[in-house]
C-alpha cells in the first residue's frame, strides 16, 4: 500500500522524478485494486473515506492534464456523461438465450440427452458445471487490447443496444484488463449478468415516489441500465457477474478453467459454481441452493448447467434460440395457500384508490404475509376473486408476495364479489376513474384527510426532510383536528396547539418543534422531492435542482424546456407542469417561502453538528436503515472517520444483524458497541 504511506506524494513528487503521467498511471493501478479488493473479494483493505481521497487525486490530476485522461480511467466510474440515445450494435456471434426446466426430472434428460448425442461423436466421459443463475440483465462486453471499448445489451440476441457509459460506473466491470493490455491480446468478449444486490434494490425503492417503485431488482437493474445520466446510474450501484470468455489466444477448452481466467482478469464469477460428474451431484447442487440462496445478499432464481468441455459445445450447436450443451432449471416459486378475508381500500397521498388484500396469516419463503397489495380493480377482474377466496399467493423476484390465482372449486358458499367503492373511504367525495387509467381516484386534493396525511407523511420521510418525529399517530391527529391541511402548516403550529393532542406533553411537543425547525435547513433538492410531485422521486429531484437551481425558474419552465432535462420524460414534464398549474400552489408557494423553507440551490446547504468529530466508527453486520456508504457519509460529515478494522483505539463498533467476528472482537477488545438504533439516535 505504497500510495498511502507516502501523504501528500503526488503533488510533491511530480516536481521532482515521477512524471504526472507515472502518477496518474500508478493512482489507477492502486484505485482499481482497491476497488477488485472491495467489491470482487470483499476484503477491502482502505476505509471509504481514504479510497475517496484517492480517486479525488486521480481527479484533480486529470482535470490538471486533461491530454491524460483515458476512458479506462476509474474516475469514469462516478459517471457524468449524458446518453441521449443508445446507438444499435451487432453482436459478434449472437447472445442465445438458455431453455428452461421447473424440473429434475427434465435435467436428468437432458444429462442423457448430452451423453448420447456426444457418444455418437465418439466422447465417453461427460462433466457439467453447476452455476448460480443470477437474475438479472444479460449483457456483453469487449475488450481491445485490454481495454473496455464496449458494452451492450442483448436486445434480439443479432442487435442490441450500446450502454458503454452506463456500464462502466459498474465497479465490477474492470475498464482495463492488465493483463491483456501488456500482451496486446486483441478482441476478447466478456459476457455475463448485471444485477443488484438486495440491499441496494431496497435502498433505491426508497428513493422512489410510491407510484413508481420497482416490483423487483430485476426491473431495477433493467431501467437503471437505460438512464441517460451516468452519474444517477453509478449511484445505483450495480454489479457484474461474468460466465463466459471468448478470444484468448490461450484459451482453455475447460468452461471451469474459463470461469477461472475471467477471476484472474479480474472479474466476479460468483463464488458459488462447481463441477458436477454426474446426476447425483446436480441434484445436490439444486437442493442445496434451494434454501440457501435466501441467504446471499442478491437474487438467484435457479441453477444453470454447462457442459464443462467448451470443444464439445461446438460439437452440440445450438436451437435457434438456446445452446443444447446448457439448460437452466428454475426453482419454483415459493406458494402457499390462504384465505381473503377482507379486501380494504387505501387512499394514496395522490387519492389513488389502491385495493389491499386481508389474508389469513401465513409462513412464505421464511416470513409471515397477512397483507398484500391487489394493485387495482383491473387486476382482481383478472383474477376472478371473490371475498372469502381460498387463494395462492406467490413470492418469486418480489419482496412482496402477491396474489396469483383463487381456488374457485373451493369457493365457500358465502363468497361475495369485491366491488369498487363509490365514495371516497376518507371523505365519501364520490371517485372516479380518470380515462386511460386503471385505477379510480379520489378528486378531493385539498380536503381529502387521507391526501392531506399521506403528503405530509411523504414530506417528513426520512429522504425528505427527514423529521423524524412525525409519525403517522401524530400527522392523523393534526389532520384530524384540522390544525394542519397540507405539509407547509407544519411550520405554523404553536406548541399550546400540539398541546392539546393525545399523549402530548410539553417536552414532545417541543422536540417536534424543534425537528421542524431543523429541517428547515434541508438542501433544496430534498424540497422539491418533499413536495410530493407525481414521478419526481430523489434521482429526478436532484436533476431538476440542477437544470432549475430555484423554484421560481423551475415552475416558469415549460414542458419542452423540462423534457431537456435528463431521463426527464414527457409523462414526468407533464406531471410537473400539472402540479404548478394546480389552484393551491400560489398558497402553498407563499407558505413555503413565509416558513423559511429552502427554495433555491443557492441556500445553505445542510448544516449537520460535529458531534463525531475525532470519533473512530467501525461498522459490522447489516444494517437495516442505510448502505455502508450512506452510513460513512453521515459520519464524516460529523466530523467522525470511519475504519475497517476493529483495534483498541476504535471509538465505537455499530453492529448490525448477523454481525460476526468484528462484534466479538470489540467486544473483547472493550470497544463501546451501539446498535443501530442507538447510533440513529447519536445522529
Ligand atoms: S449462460 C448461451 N449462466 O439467464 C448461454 N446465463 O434464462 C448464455 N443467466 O440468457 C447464458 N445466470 O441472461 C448463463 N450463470 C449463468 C446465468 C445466466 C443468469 C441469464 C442469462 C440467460 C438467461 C437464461
Amino acid at each position: 500500500m505504497g500510495i498511502l504511506s507516502r501523504p501528500k506524494t503526488f503533488f510533491s513528487s511530480m516536481t521532482d522524478s515521477t512524471s504526472p503521467r507515472e502518477t496518474i498511471t500508478q493512482l489507477r493501478r492502486e484505485i482499481e485494486r482497491h476497488n477488485h479488493l472491495y467489491y470482487v473479494e470483499a476484503k477491502p483493505e482502505l476505509t471509504d473515506f481514504d479510497f475517496d481521497r484517492l480517486l479525488e487525486q486521480l481527479i484533480a490530476l486529470e482535470r490538471q492534464f486533461p491530454e491524460l485522461l483515458l476512458p479506462d480511467s476509474p474516475s469514469q466510474r462516478v459517471g457524468g456523461s449524458i446518453t441521449k440515445a443508445f446507438p444499435p450494435v451487432q453482436h459478434r456471434e449472437p447472445m442465445l438465450s438458455l431453455s428452461n426446466t421447473y424440473s429434475t426430472l427434465e435435467v436428468e434428460e437432458f444429462v442423457n440427452r448430452v451423453k448420447k448425442l456426444l457418444l455418437l461423436e465418439g466422447v465417453e466421459e461427460q462433466e457439467m458445471v453447476a452455476e448460480l443463475k443470477f437474475d438479472g440483465v444479460a449483457i456483453s462486453l469487449l475488450y481491445r487490447d485490454g481495454i473496455l471499448v464496449r458494452g451492450a445489451t442483448r436486445g434480439d440476441g443479432r442487435q442490441g443496444d450500446d450502454i458503454t457509459a452506463n456500464l462502466r460506473t459498474i465497479p465490477t466491470i474492470p475498464l482495463r484488463l492488465n493483463a491483456l493490455a501488456e500482451s496486446g491480446e486483441g478482441e476478447v468478449e466478456v459476457r455475463g449478468e448485471v444485477f443488484m444486490r438486495k440491499e441496494d434494490f431496497e435502498r433505491i425503492n426508497e428513493n422512489r415516489p410510491e407510484e413508481d417503485r420497482f416490483a423487483n431488482p430485476r426491473n431495477a437493474t433493467a431501467g437503471s441500465l437505460k438512464l441517460q445520466d451516468s452519474a444517477e446510474v453509478a449511484r445505483r450501484r450495480m454489479c457484474f457477474v461474468a460466465y463466459y470468455l471468448k478470444g484468448l489466444h490461450d484459451e482453455s477448452t475447460a468452461h471451469l478453467r474459463r470461469l477461472a481466467l475471467l477471476s484472474q482478469l479480474g472479474f466476479f464469477t460468483g463464488d458459488h459454481y462447481r463441477l458436477c460428474p454426474g446426476v447425483p451431484e446436480i441434484n445436490d447442487f439444486i437442493a442445496r441452493w434451494s434454501e440457501e440462496r435466501w441467504k446471499l445478499p442478491y437474487e438467484t432464481d435457479g441453477v444453470v448447467l454447462k457442459l464443462n468441455d467448451v470443444v464439445c459445445w461446438q460439437k452440440l450447436g445450438a436451437t435457434a434460440k438456446s445452446p443444447r450443451w446448457a439448460i437452466a432449471y428454475k426453482y419454483p416459486a415459493q406458494q402457499a395457500r390462504t384465505v381473503l378475508h377482507n379486501v380494504i381500500f387505501q387512499v394514496g397521498r395522490l387519492g389513488t384508490i389502491t385495493p389491499v388484500a386481508e389474508l389469513e396469516p401465513v409462513l412464505i419463503a421464511g416470513s409471515t404475509v397477512s397483507r398484500s397489495t391487489l394493485h387495482n380493480f383491473d387486476e382482481i377482474e383478472r383474477l376472478g376473486l371473490m371475498l372469502h377466496d381460498r387463494v395462492i399467493i406467490e413470492k418469486s423476484g418480489e419482496v412482496i408476495p402477491k396474489v396469483v390465482r383463487t381456488i374457485p372449486e373451493e369457493r365457500p358458499a358465502d363468497a361475495e364479489p369485491i366491488l369498487p367503492p363509490s365514495s371516497c373511504p376518507s371523505c365519501q367525495t364520490p371517485l372516479v376513474r380518470p380515462e386511460n387509467e386503471v385505477s379510480y381516484s379520489c378528486p378531493n386534493e385539498e380536503e381529502c384527510p387521507a391526501q392531506i396525511k399521506g403528503r405530509v407523511l411523504h414530506f417528513a420521510s426520512r429522504n425528505a426532510m427527514d423529521i423524524q418525529t412525525l409519525g403517522d399517530a401524530l400527522v392523523e391527529q393534526l389532520v384530524a383536528k384540522g390544525l394542519i391541511k397540507g405539509p407547509a402548516d407544519l411550520y405554523f403550529l404553536q406548541e399550546e396547539e400540539l398541546a392539546t393532542l393525545d399523549r402530548m406533553g410539553k417536552k414532545s411537543a417541543q422536540n417536534i418543534l424543534g425537528a421542524l425547525e431543523k429541517s428547515r435547513e434541508k438542501s433544496y433538492e430534498r424540497l422539491l422531492y418533499a413536495l410530493g410531485i407525481r414521478h419526481v422521486g430523489r434521482a429526478t429531484a436532484r436533476e431538476l435542482s440542477q437544470a432549475c437551481p430555484s423554484i421560481d425558474t423551475l415552475q416558469q419552465a415549460t414542458e419542452e424546456q423540462l423534457a431537456t432535462v435528463p431521463d426527464i420524460g414527457p409523462v414526468v414534464a407533464r406531471s410537473i407542469i400539472d402540479y404548478f398549474s394546480r389552484g393551491s400552489w400560489p398558497s402553498l408557494l407563499a407558505k413555503l417561502r413565509s416558513a423559511g423553507l429552502p427554495l433555491s440551490a443557492s441556500e445553505p446547504k445542510e448544516q449537520v453538528n460535529k458531534n463525531f468529530e475525532g470519533l473512530t466508527v467501525l461498522f459490522t453486520g447489516a444494517l437495516a436503515h442505510y448502505d455502508r456508504q450512506q452510513a460513512a457519509e453521515l459520519v464524516m460529515e460529523r466530523g467522525g472517520r470511519v475504519v475497517g478494522s476493529v483495534s483498541k483505539k476504535t471509538g465505537m463498533v455499530v453492529a448490525g444483524s448477523d454481525a460476526g467476528s468484528k462484534l466479538q472482537k470489540a467486544l473483547k477488545l472493550g470497544v463501546r458497541v451501539v446498535t443501530e438504533d442507538e447510533f440513529e439516535s447519536m445522529l
